[in-house]
């Protein structure tokens, strides 16, 4: 039998290792990089906007920055953004020219059509069954069973956020069916 030289097995043994480390970082590389998205999937929500919401979104699908949108909506203004988990949601200027602190939910309560905003009439009024919600989205009329959803908006950073609103629903004392 022929044992193997020392002096030859040693470079064998480097040559296993830089393969060992090529290997690893092949592995490890794109794990690296893979971790960047998932991170930014598994954070808490709470990291996205400081507070738990999502950032609304206009007709085409911008950030709704507070200060621009206010240049362009005037008292009492009600305009559909995207709210959470991408639901149509009114953003309410106060008469006072400042955002509201809630948006208001535009999906019908009857069968979920979205609410258009009736300016002359100070309603929302829906034009499948012919619900009608206040200017705070309360139901006034039926067959809506129930007033329109609320979220909370908040400006971070300058941009509006919704968060969940899951307190009592302040225009009827009740607690939030959609919570
Ligand atoms: Fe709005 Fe029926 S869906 S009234």
């Amino acid at each position: 039998a022929t044992s193997i030289p020392a002096d030859d097995r040693v470079p064998d043994m480097g040559k296993r290792q830089l393969m060992n480390l090529l290997l690893l970082g092949a592995i490890s590389l794109p794990t690296a990089g893979m971790l960047v998205p998932y991170g930014a999937f598994f954070a808490p929500p709470g990291r996205r906007g400081g507070s738990g919401g999502t950032v609304a979104k206009d007709a085409i699908g911008n950030d709704v920055v507070a200060a621009e949108w206010l240049k362009n909506h005037g008292p009492s203004d009600r305009t559909l953004t995207q709210g959470l988990k991408g639901d149509p949601t009114y953003l309410v200027v106060e008469n006072d020219r400042t955002l509201a602190t809630y948006g208001i939910n535009a999906v019908c309560t009857h069968l979920g059509c979205v609410v258009p905003w009736n300016a002359a009439e100070k309603k929302f009024i829906c034009p499948c069954h012919g619900s009608q919600y206040n200017n705070q989205g309360r139901v006034v009329r039926g067959p809506a069973p129930l007033s329109l959803a609320l979220a909370h908006a908040d400006v971070d950073d300058g941009k509006v956020v919704f968060i969940p609103w899951v307190e009592t629903d302040f225009r009827t004392g009740e607690a939030p069916w959609w919570a």
